[in-house]
């Protein structure tokens, strides 16, 4: 059964169905016949990092659900997706989801925020997940917990989910006119940005009082931390050169060791950039969505606005800068290093490789198997170059079936040293214990990739697995999502 010109995971059937297919489409990913599990599983092997023992090699990636209170606390929906993440089984839990150091810099009005007031609810966090991961695997050893600290720079929506406040460093002129933000909007000065370093350290302290053993200084997905990786164009102290462009991680890490000793540092980064992409004029009509193609960039050249990306062709990678910043990050004293891909604003293509498209994004512009590739060939490569940091792949889900027999090669052949799990864990989040216990998969659970927690939020509703979780396909926010689907062709 085909899609498109891209052959359905699930019709593949079996390992040797998808290894042709693999062949077929020219990619070298390592697949293994037999999941092993018990002792001699590669996927259930201890990973030493720093002061950490983590238990098996399955993370969680961090994943909000747009879902907090107005002041920034969790719901119930967000407990539920904390517990969930901590039933996995996976020993790593990264970052949990995207919490702002403070309140305009929320990507959404319902974003937690890292206030004095919300401390215990992010505590309580933790302590439901650990409960949860104890109730499913029976103890928490090895189960290593941060949180993903952030501002979400031009893609700030902090106080009503229909207004975008940006928060930007530089004018980027593909950007600014996607996301209209005004010829005269203010940068953020220097000043301001040594004022937000203050915030994240506190933020930091509070995050280790609740008990999360590091945070995540997230630098990636277009949001502020990944900004100022491209700042080429900026003046002053933060932008320019790559020294100047890493101050803002040399000076967080310095605040946090000052004032946080103890705390560990991870960060997850964005390896590479690539232009806006959109769906293809000529292919799109009021009925259909086209294919992705990348925006018409030819008057931004050389492209000085992207991290990683060839400033000549700015639809390919050039990972010079990340090798360098990578060398920052160690000289820092970093050792956990979690590898995604481009922003889910403007390539979500390359971020969360996918059949369907969300709402606000492109049919996919290439078999979704390339884009699985593409992370996998992007970590190995930088796994390779610094064999000594602990690396997270994301991008796994769209795997499906198959997703176990990928992990356990490559984590077999050391491309990568954790596989970082974000969609399959919120349609069925047992999928690590099955695998590690040897367990046969639930296949009706396995996320196919509908894109509708994308949609969902996009929209101004929660996020969730709402075609194959109960708990979002029977909510009256349902209703809501296939209207907004409709509307926009998608169903
Ligand atoms: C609903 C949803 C929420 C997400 N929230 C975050 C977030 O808070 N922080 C982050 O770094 N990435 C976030 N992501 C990206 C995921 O962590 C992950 O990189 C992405 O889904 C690709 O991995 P996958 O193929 O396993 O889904 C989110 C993704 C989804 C679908
Ligand atoms: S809504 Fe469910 S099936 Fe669709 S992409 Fe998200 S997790 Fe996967």
């Amino acid at each position: 059964m085909k899609f498109g010109d891209f052959a359905k995971i699930k019709s593949l059937q079996t390992t040797s169905g998808f290894k042709d297919n693999l062949q077929r489409l020219g990619l070298a990913m390592p697949c293994d016949d037999i999941v092993v599990s018990g002792p001699n599983s590669p996927l259930g092997a201890a990973l030493q990092v720093g002061p950490f023992t983590i238990g098996n090699r399955f993370a969680i990636q961090p994943m909000e659900g747009w879902d907090g209170t107005e002041d920034g606390k969790p719901s119930d929906n967000t407990i539920r997706r904390w517990r969930n993440f901590g039933l996995s089984g996976a020993k790593l839990i990264w970052g949990g989801e995207a919490v702002a150091v403070r309140h305009d810099g929320r990507a959404n009005p319902n974003q937690l925020t890292m206030t004095a007031g919300n401390q215990a609810s992010i505590a309580q966090l933790r302590d439901t997940l650990v409960a949860a991961h104890r109730e499913a695997m029976g103890d928490d050893n090895g189960l290593v917990i941060g949180l993903q600290l952030t501002h979400s720079g031009r893609f700030c929506k902090p106080n009503d989910k229909t207004r975008w406040e940006p928060r930007i460093l530089y004018r980027h002129p593909m950007l600014d006119r996607k996301f209209h933000v005004a010829a005269d909007h203010p940068l953020l000065s220097d000043g301001e940005i040594r004022a937000l370093i203050d915030d994240y350290v506190i933020a930091a302290r509070r995050a280790h009082d609740c008990g999360y053993q590091f945070v995540d200084l997230k630098h990636c997905h277009g949001y502020l931390g990944h900004e100022f990786l491209s700042a080429k164009t900026r003046a002053g102290e933060f932008g320019g050169s790559l020294l100047n462009r890493t101050r803002f991680l040399c000076e967080l890490v310095a605040g946090i060791r000052a004032e946080v000793p103890g705390l560990e540092i991870g960060v997850r980064v964005s390896a590479f950039d690539l232009a806006p992409f959109r769906p293809d004029p000529a292919q799109s009509g009021p009925d259909s969505l086209g294919p992705g193609v990348p925006d018409d960039y030819s008057q931004c050249l050389p492209y000085r606005y992207g991290f990683g990306a060839d400033e000549r062709d700015p639809v390919k990678a050039d990972l010079t800068e990340t090798h360098a910043f990578l060398d920052v990050a160690k000289s820092l004293g970093i050792r956990l290093i979690n590898i995604t891909l481009g922003s889910p604003y403007y390539t979500p293509h390359l971020t969360r490789p996918a059949l369907y498209p969300p709402s606000d994004g492109y049919k996919p512009p290439e078999d979704p198997l390339r884009g699985v590739m593409r992370h996998l060939e992007t970590v190995r490569a930088l796994k390779q170059a610094f064999p000594d940091l602990a690396f997270v792949g994301s991008g796994y889900t769209y795997l499906q079936e198959f997703l176990p027999n990928v992990a356990q090669a490559v984590v077999r052949e050391n491309w990568v040293d954790l596989v970082g799990l974000g969609r399959m864990v919120l349609s069925y989040p047992e999928l690590p214990a099955d695998v590690l216990a040897g367990r046969a998969l639930q296949k009706k659970r396995l996320c196919r990739t509908f894109s509708d927690c994308t949609t969902a939020p996009r929209n101004g509703l929660v996020s969730g697995c709402y075609p194959l979780d109960h708990h979002y396909k029977k909510s009256p926010q349902m209703v809501r999502l296939t209207q907004v689907k409709k509307a926009a062709n998608l169903a």
